[in-house]
């Protein structure tokens, strides 16, 4: 393999650049910011608020569009259809699979309404109704069946820093409005402090209406599991991705890409080693780009390396990842290509660790991995990554929307 750093850049650099207009990034005004949250939609009544949608096997064909009520109600569903020039046509309906009450909430209900069937590469306008009450008329894009370029958002720890949180959301948003090649978002975990405590996450969930752009467009969101994600509420919010008590699986999001997601916060041996093992050697000869994400770093920037490193990272140089994600440190940081704990031009290289609005800490940059050509550095960041025949293009795009790394890499 072969890599080509472009603009390794620490924060330092850009600290001392003039600030960028508020044109370009609105959300750094807190009136503009406060003025956006208080339209969020109001949770307690019959009416839907906190739409998601989200992805996990087959998002070519498959979607579920969530929501919550502030009382049980009855009458819920979500028309939806092909997106066309003349306006929406939503000639399909459909009655949310699963219901019920969010866990230790007052009162609220969580709706998941399975879309499946869809085409690919193909916009949908959808509503979500409750009892009569509709939501804004929002729409989606089914990831590809062919070899397209697509982009995805991939973001960690957004578990303090309500503000910058929402500031993060609404540059999600700008980025997902004028660029009809990014389809998706792949959060890493540590969306609110305690799992258990359906206040934090009720508030995370109003935010996330602020990642809807303002043409209505939403951006299906792949989710991971961390630390600080514990209990019921994740799977009643997400849908109980991956499983019950697994919440790992893979998302072919097209013929030649395919994110593997694990779960830092079961065992990292027995059976999902064992299934991560199958699954990397059924995909290796299938696609293009191979990726992994997961919460807690085996190559941390921060913390100590979690069980990753022993039971992951050895089937990771064996079947060659073209990139793995990791959250959970609160900086940036790319390492170096790594393989048999050394730095290695044909190794893996480890992204990541979160800043989705979570305070940011200092990178240990002693570490040998985060040496050049590597980076460490610290800042509320997204990472943006453009999936093509040619090439994957990695970037991290600060809240101002200046570009803190990037990276060009080659297929295999
Ligand atoms: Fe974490």
């Amino acid at each position: 393999m072969k890599l080509k750093a472009l603009f390794p850049l620490t924060l330092l650099f850009f600290s001392s650049l003039p600030s960028v207009s508020g044109e370009q990034a609105p959300w750094l005004d807190k009136d503009y910011l406060d003025e956006r949250t208080r339209q969020l939609a109001p949770t307690r009544t019959a009416a839907p608020s906190q739409w998601r949608v989200i992805w996990t096997k087959e998002p070519s064909t498959r979607a579920t569009v969530s929501w919550t009520t502030g009382k049980k109600g009855s009458g819920h569903r979500v028309r939806y259809g092909v997106r066309s020039s003349s306006g929406p046509k939503l000639t399909e309906s459909i009655v949310p699979q699963r219901s019920g009450a969010y866990s230790s909430a007052n009162g609220e209900y969580f709706h998941h309404a399975r879309l499946s069937e869809l085409s690919p590469s193909t916009t949908y306008d959808f509503q979500i109704e409750s009892e009569g009450n509709k939501s804004p008329l929002m729409h989606f894009t089914t990831a590809p069946a062919d070899d397209r370029s697509f982009r995805l958002l991939f973001g960690g720890d957004s578990r303090t820093g309500i503000n910058a949180r929402g500031q993060v959301n609404l540059l999600m948003a700008d980025l997902s409005e004028k660029d009809d090649e990014l389809i998706g978002f792949a959060h890493g975990g540590d969306y609110i402090v305690s799992g258990r405590n359906w206040s934090q996450w009720s508030t995370w969930l109003s935010q996330h209406e602020l990642t809807v752009a303002k043409s209505g467009k939403v951006l299906p969101i792949i989710p991971t599991r961390g630390n600080h994600d514990g209990g019921p509420l994740y799977d009643e919010i997400f849908d109980t991705p991956g499983g019950k008590e697994k919440n790992y699986f893979f998302t072919r999001i097209s013929p030649e890409v395919a994110l593997v997601t694990l779960n830092t916060e079961i065992s990292a041996g027995g059976e999902q080693r064992s299934w991560l093992a199958q699954t990397l050697a059924d995909l290796r000869p299938e696609v293009r780009w191979l990726l992994a994400e997961y919460h807690r770093p085996a190559w941390p920037a921060v913390k100590s390396p979690g069980a990753a490193k022993k039971f992951w990272v050895p089937l990771f140089e064996k079947y060659n990842m073209d990139l793995v994600v990791e959250s959970d440190g609160h900086v940036i940081k790319r390492t170096v290509p790594i393989r048999n704990e050394k730095k290695d031009p044909t190794g893996i290289v480890y992204v990541g660790e979160g800043g989705l609005g979570v305070p940011q800490r200092s990178p240990k940059t002693d570490r040998w991995y985060l040496q050049k050509p590597g980076m460490a550095g610290a800042d509320h960041h997204v990472m943006r990554i453009t999936f093509a025949k040619k090439s994957m293009d990695y970037e991290v795009v600060l809240l101002d929307q200046s570009k803190a790394d990037s990276m060009t890499f080659l297929p295999r």
